[in-house]
């Protein structure tokens, strides 16, 4: 059997398996959906937001790219924002980074990766605004740590700097934002900050003073 093929079998297997245990499972799933947490996450293999949150299908919606990042210019992200945001009308949204990031660690370098360059160059930004605090603690391993704990915590604040979370800030008092790292060494994940709707942002010069229908 070819690889590939294998995961048609689990499949059929799990499909089987979830039917036995609720008959009306996929029913339930055709027509809606009405998860409550949008996902911003790695693409690394090895966090799957499902498993490791315990939650089944239709309860989380997710987007995943290298290193969790969220770049005002993401077509991609910026489209399941506005969706999960204006017509699932999401409660949380969740960026979750991960220690041993092979992004973030790639961003920490100098080293050319070809077009991926573009994508981490973003990271490598959050480094200069941190430097000092970064370069303070002595391993290799704790520098690219405390990066990745600013890499989430800069995605949340560019959340919050996109019009889509302004306007429902303003309209509907909601969705929170929240920051979170995984720890693959021991598949816990730790909290790191909250956003409630309508706090200030980081800096006054990212609120709109004229929040229409563009993106
Ligand atoms: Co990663």
């Amino acid at each position: 059997m070819k690889p590939y093929e294998q995961l048609l079998l689990e499949n059929k297997a799990w499909a089987k398996e979830k039917i036995g245990e609720d008959p009306g499972f996929f029913k339930r799933l055709v027509d809606i959906q009405t998860p409550k947490f949008l996902w911003i996450g790695c693409s690394d293999s090895r966090v799957p937001p499902n498993e490791i949150t315990q939650t089944q299908p239709g309860e989380i919606f997710i987007h995943r790219n290298v290193a969790n990042l969220v770049l005002h210019t993401d077509l991609n992200l910026l489209s399941v924002l506005q969706y999960a945001v204006e017509v699932l009308k999401i409660e949380h949204i969740i960026v979750c980074g991960h220690y041993g990031c092979g992004g973030v660690k790639a961003a920490m370098t100098q080293k050319s990766y070809g077009l991926i360059n573009k994508w981490i160059r973003n990271i490598k930004d959050v480094y200069r605004y941190h430097q000092v605090e970064i370069d303070s603690l002595d391993s290799e391993n704790d520098r690219l740590n405390k990066l990745i704990e600013f890499n989430v915590q800069e995605q949340v604040y560019n959340l919050a700097k996109t019009s889509i979370i302004q306007r429902s800030w303003k309209k509907s008092n909601a969705p929170h934002l929240h920051g979170w790292v995984y720890d693959l060494s021991d598949g816990v994940i730790q909290p790191l900050l909250d956003i409630t709707p309508n706090s200030p942002l980081d800096h006054p010069i990212y609120e709109y003073d004229n929040l229409g229908d563009d993106i």
